[in-house]
């Protein structure tokens, strides 16, 4: 493995985009190729095995670009497909992201939080994030939020778009007031804090991110790939709908100020 070789990144989407921001924060000398799924956008609605066969096929575009890691920068294909993509390329780092479920519980260690936990179906009904949320019932509350069709609007680019804005105050309104903070599990949802806060007053968010971008930190390490040195890194951007307006949108939402 060498350190020139790019991290392969891929979503169902333009949300995978906020987790490429933060690991370009962490590690700026690092070539990322992302890739976002679009097309067959959003992941979750679908199967377990629809959504692994085309976490399958990013995986092997990605590979075939010679990339040293991939990250799974999406919590629903995260809990579909990242035990069996690591199976089948144990040659290489295959990193996911998951609900913050952790840094949540440990936020307010004395005192019993409450926190709403946004996430597609898929995420919030599969096995990692029942699990996951056992692990920590005993240090906080956690409100599993479903919310169907909101990764759909991001997809749009018009974050400020009445339906947007109608969807989070019939969602989030029975909320006001009464939870410690929201645990974004959807990569999409960081592009709407604003509009999150917008309905629920200041509240503090919690999303996998850093912690991905850390663990790649680690892992690039440990296979002796880390790319040092001062030089900035490139950052490439693909999607399945293959239009110039597509990629510019992507290239949007990389340096939008949020
Ligand atoms: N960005 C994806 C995630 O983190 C989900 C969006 C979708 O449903 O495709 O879960």
């Amino acid at each position: 493995m060498s350190s020139n070789q790019a991290v392969g990144i891929f979503d169902s989407g333009l949300g995978g985009i906020s987790v490429l921001r933060e690991m370009c924060r962490v590690l700026p000398q690092e070539n990322f190729i992302y890739y976002g799924d679009s097309a067959n956008a959003p992941y979750g609605d679908k199967t377990n095995e629809a959504i692994l066969a085309l976490s399958e096929r990013i995986t092997d575009y990605l590979l075939s670009r010679n990339t040293k890691a991939i990250v799974i920068a999406c919590n629903t294909a995260t809990s579909a497909a990242a035990a069996s993509l690591r199976a089948r390329h144990p040659e290489i780092p295959i990193l996911g992201i998951e609900p913050a479920i952790k840094p949540a519980a440990m936020h307010r260690a004395s005192e019993d939080g409450r926190y709403l936990v946004m996430a597609t179906n898929a995420t919030l009904h599969l096995q990692k994030f029942l699990k996951l949320e056992k692990r920590f019932e005993d240090k906080a509350e956690f409100i599993s939020l479903v919310c169907p069709g909101l990764a759909d609007l991001i997809e749009t680019g018009d974050l400020d778009s009445p339906e947007i804005k109608t969807y989070l105050r019939e969602k989030l309104s029975p909320f006001i007031g009464k939870v410690d903070g929201i645990v974004l599990g959807c990569t999409h949802y960081p592009f709407v804090k604003k509009q999150i806060r917008e309905v629920m007053g200041s509240v503090e968010f919690f999303d996998g991110a850093h912690g991905t971008a850390m663990q790649l930190l680690r892992r690039l390490r440990e296979t002796g790939s880390l790319r040092e040195g001062g030089v900035p890194g490139t950052v490439e951007f693909h999607s399945s709908i293959d239009t110039p307006e597509e990629i510019a949108l992507y290239k949007r939402f990389f340096t939008m100020k949020l």
